[in-house]
């Protein structure tokens, strides 16, 4: 089956076109024809973080030059014989894509310019995510599916996430999993009982940790996203052995639940930096490396524990901050001596893209999990479980 997947949940612009065979978890087997990215990282970096209605903009300006390009290198992408412009194809993608009228030009020019792919289906990101950002996506999907007569997979964002971590190695995670979703907008740890099938275990109770790392970058006057920022400094201060000046506190790190908070972090980073006054180079360093074990200490030892709890097998590791170095090496060091295999997406896919989506949305089209797509809507709440 070859799905197209479109991600737009945040301010990352993506489609992939896969092909996949097989069952997860017993003859699973799939390929990258093509996969394209735009990240918006630094239209963004100027405020400080994500911006709802300048992503959005910006997905509707990337959408159709991605798809364009995906099928490039798909080789799925014939020129028709007569491209005359075509009123009633334009009132057809009007109709569907009637708020983003740019988009409705550009896509109106590539059908009358494309032949249709050989593909079987179209998956799209539902939720959760900033709804502006989200819609853009899902209307795009939807004006498609019309126009190339293919069905639609909605995907949640966070599956896509467990996708990109436990289907892209040889070894498949044995159930029961735990799963720990780490991204600028999540921190959930999830009992995966079998594929598709999750309950919540733990989540935060304010600030996501990949925000946490974001806040605390920018109070230290580092550009937006934080995270890989201050893991780029943390390591220089492990690397140079520098003292550990300050001391930052590990919230909730002892609470009997599996709940996280990391606005209270944040907080006391500002009472370090206001009283401390200007840093140096090796201060922010010192700092950068404070934050990031008292984020990582938190995450790890949570985990660990949900994990034993519910007698997990395998550990899942999905969302942005599982790009981070020192919470790869914490937590595979921590969890050897359980013999829990702990599985981490490739750095690639750690970080929102199409892949997933992809990945995802074929588990459950191989289901036949399609929607009507009149009835399909942005859910920027959407969650995984409960
Ligand atoms: O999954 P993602 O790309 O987008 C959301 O769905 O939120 O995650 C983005 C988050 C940002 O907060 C970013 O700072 C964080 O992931 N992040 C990292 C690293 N790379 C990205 N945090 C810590 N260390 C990293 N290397
Ligand atoms: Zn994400």
């Amino acid at each position: 089956m070859r799905i197209l997947a479109i991600e737009t949940s945040c301010d990352e612009t993506a489609i992939c076109l896969m092909e996949a065979f097989g069952e997860a978890g017993v003859d699973l087997s799939y390929r990258v024809l093509g996969n394209t990215l735009l990240s918006q990282a630094a239209v963004h970096a100027q405020y400080g973080g994500v911006f709802p209605n300048l992503a959005k903009r910006e997905h509707e300006q990337n959408l159709v030059p991605l798809l364009t390009e995906t099928l490039r290198e798909a080789h799925e992408l014939t020129r028709r014989l007569g491209d005359a412009a075509n009123e009633s194809l334009a009132n057809e993608v009007g109709s569907i894509l009637t708020r983003e009228v740019e988009l409705a030009r550009q896509l109106e020019y590539f059908v009358r310019t494309y032949e249709t792919p050989d593909i079987d289906a179209i998956s799209v990101t539902q939720g959760p995510g900033l709804e502006p950002a989200l819609w853009v996506g899902i209307n795009f999907a939807k004006a498609l599916a019309h126009l190339w007569q293919k069905p639609i997979v909605p995907v949640n964002h966070l599956e896509g996430h467990i996708a990109a971590s436990a289907l892209t190695h040889d070894a498949r995670p044995v159930f029961p999993a735990v799963a720990l979703l780490v991204s600028g907008g999540h921190t959930e740890l999830i009992v995966v009982h079998d594929w598709m099938q999750y309950a919540l275990l733990g989540s935060t109770r304010d600030d996501a940790a990949g925000e946490c790392f974001d806040k605390c970058a920018r109070l230290m006057g580092l550009p937006y996203p934080g995270g890989p920022e201050i893991s780029k400094l943390a390591a220089e201060a492990r690397a140079r052995n520098l003292p550990p000046i300050f001391a930052l506190p590990r919230p909730m790190i002892d609470s009997p639940d599996l709940d996280f908070s990391f606005s209270g972090l944040k907080t006391a980073v500002r009472r370090t930096i206001e009283k401390h006054g200007t840093l140096s180079e090796d201060e922010r360093r010192a700092l950068s490396r404070e934050i990031e074990d008292a984020i990582v200490d938190v995450l790890v030892k949570k985990t660990l524990i949900a994990a034993d709890r519910h007698g997990a097998k395998s550990i899942i590791v999905g969302g942005g901050v599982s790009a981070n170095a020192h919470l790869r090496d914490s937590l595979l060091r921590k969890a050897s001596p359980y013999g829990v295999a702990v599985l981490f997406p490739p750095i690639e896919l750690a970080t929102d893209n199409a892949v997933m989506i992809a990945l995802a949305g074929y588990l459950h089209a191989a289901r036949g999990h399609y929607v009507q797509a009149s009835l399909l809507v942005a859910r920027g709440n959407l969650a995984l479980a409960s």
